[in-house]
């Protein structure tokens, strides 16, 4: 166990801080006609450039040296090796094995995952068939046109996300639906739009004990039942994607539709697994294939490339780098990219469910460095025109990601050039800003007084300085999908490793859940014990609460 403040490279870093900080980026490029080409990683397709960073070569090595001195190396050799590094939950970490492309085995207790990972597939591959090709049918013997995802967290966030990103690639005539919030305002909009008998709900739950899928599962249930007027109907309308057989069984699915996979998956790791079966339904057993593909790249690239080249551990490094250094509280994630509109929201799980942590790896309470920035962000350019102005000249340091691809697989005459424009423009804004003798030249031309521009100018200034990295691909293929949300994951667990805590369990979710378990019954007449803004609280609801709830 590393604490990362008591590692020689902190200090050095710290030394450094102080040495830097104050480097403007417009200066170093402009003494440095390389800096883009030194500061850029590539993967296949993927350019990652993270020129556009407050850093030196220095600081790169530093940040590397921090990175060898938490065992970030040794760390990376444990996850793939299926060690249990989710210690409090007592379990390994193999989302990785899920797309492990070739013939090498993965052990965990001694025993091969592998083959059974392979049956998964298999069994995933012959059902969407039969789905895609209408020979799965309904109850009335219609073949399926809508699947319904019903899941939360990791068992939404991710199918839901890489869905809608591959959407070019859907099956025409099949359609997918998410339906994740217990508010039945979800189930009910979603079900508006499709018919009980050519509809297929995928009830997605690692443990099948989740509150809201399973209330949410259950109304479905009752809602086709009721219209189709046969229990009988259930066992061909509704399947399931768990890790607990018996909780599927107990719900009434039958086993043949349950779909496996294991405890050594994370829900917000899981998307590779059978919890993307509805992505592999409307996109194709082939394209999901070509997904784990391009996370297997990016696997291959975490093990093995040298720290310094190696672009999950760039990323981390350079996310602990102003967080820790700078301060830098959030982390903004900028898809200019439509299709990416869920990305965000996936990342925030994946992200802050991981690293939203205050206790050590050997349980001390963290109190002498911080830990997961909150991660936000919307895709561009909306978001210029909604909180760009705070990334631009807001008192915050907020370090962004820009991601686009080149191509679009709706190309209308000019759009993507002006997209792609505004991505590419806005990084160099951020970076280069615009000092105050510029804004005034500018002002000059106009026909405002002395007094008027002099006025103006600090309002028109761009401090600049203000670093993002951006990662370009050629495409939003299902590979290059696939490579960017491993890139993501393994970021994600550098920089857990570096803040000395642990990733892959989530205990922080679990009090809120035990305490409205608790306040149900009580918003239905029982009473309880509590402070006197929950008592006011329920007693407001029970007043309140309309019919039929
Ligand atoms: O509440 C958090 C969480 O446990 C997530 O980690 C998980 O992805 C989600 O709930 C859903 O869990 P399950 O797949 O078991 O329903």
């Amino acid at each position: 166990m590393v604490d990362p403040t008591h590692t020689a490279a902190w200090r050095a870093l710290r030394a450094h801080h102080e040495k830097v900080s104050d480097l403007h980026m417009r200066a170093l490029f402009s003494d440095d006609p390389d800096r883009a080409v030194r500061f850029s990683l590539t993967l296949n397709d993927l350019l990652f450039d993270y020129s556009k960073n407050r850093i030196t070569d220095q600081t790169i090595s530093l940040l590397t040296e921090l990175c060898e001195q938490c065992g970030v190396r040794d760390w990376i050799a444990r996850m793939f090796s299926g060690e249990a590094i989710n210690e409090t939950e007592g379990r390994a970490v193999l989302h990785t094995a899920l797309r492990n492309r070739e013939d090498r085995s993965v052990t965990v207790d001694g025993a091969d995952v592998m083959p059974g990972v392979r049956r998964v597939l298999s069994q995933m591959r012959d059902f969407t068939t039969s789905v895609r090709e209408g020979t799965w049918t309904g109850h009335t013997a219609r073949a399926i046109t809508d699947v319904v995802n019903i899941g939360i967290g990791g068992s939404d966030l991710g199918p839901v996300m890489v869905t809608e990103a591959l959407r070019p690639y859907w099956k025409q005539g099949l359609r997918a639906h998410f339906v994740s919030n217990v508010d039945g305002t979800h189930l009910s909009e979603v079900l508006r739009q499709v018919q009980p008998e050519t509809t297929l709900f995928i009830i997605a739950s690692k443990t099948f004990a989740t509150q809201e899928t399973l209330v949410n599962a259950r109304s479905a249930r009752r809602w086709l039942v009721e219209r189709l007027g046969s229990e009988d109907a259930v066992a061909k309308h509704f399947v399931a994607v768990s890790t607990n057989r018996d909780a599927v069984v107990e719900f009434g699915i039958d086993p043949a539709h349950m779909f496996e996979f294991w405890d050594w998956v994370g829900g917000r790791y899981s998307l590779w697994s059978a919890v993307g079966l509805c992505i592999a339904t409307v996109i194709g057993m082939d394209h999901f294939e070509e997904l784990l593909a391009g996370a297997y790249e990016v696997d291959e690239h975490f093990r093995t490339a040298p720290l310094r080249e190696n672009i999950p551990v760039v990323m981390a490094a350079l996310g602990v780098w102003y967080h820790n250094f700078f301060g830098a509280s959030s982390h903004a994630v900028l898809p200019y990219d439509q299709s990416l509109h869920r990305f965000p929201a996936y990342l925030q799980q994946a992200d802050m469910e991981s690293n939203g942590k205050s206790a050590s790896r050997d349980g001390a309470i963290i109190s002498d460095y911080t830990t997961g920035p909150v991660v936000w962000g919307e895709p561009g350019t909306n978001a210029q025109h909604a909180f760009f102005q705070l990334l631009h000249q807001g008192t915050h340091l907020i370090p962004c990601d820009f991601i686009v691809a080149a191509q679009s697989y709706n190309a209308i005459p000019l759009h993507q050039d002006i997209l792609v424009a505004n991505c590419i423009a806005q990084a160099e804004a951020m970076m280069r800003g615009k000092t105050a003798d510029e804004a005034r030249a500018e002002l000059e031309h106009s026909d405002l007084s002395e007094d008027q521009v002099t006025a103006l100018v600090p309002h028109k200034t761009f401090a600049g300085n203000r670093p993002s990295s951006t990662l370009m691909v050629e495409k939003l293929t299902p590979g290059a999908l696939g490579r960017l949300v491993a890139l993501y994951e393994h970021k994600i667990f550098v920089q857990g490793v570096i803040w000395n805590i642990y990733s892959f369990d989530q205990w922080g979710v679990e009090l809120g859940k035990q305490l409205a378990k608790a306040i149900v019954p009580e918003l239905r007449g029982s009473e309880g014990e509590h402070d006197g803004s929950t008592r006011q609280l329920i007693a407001y609801y029970r007043r309140h609460k309309g019919p039929g709830t």
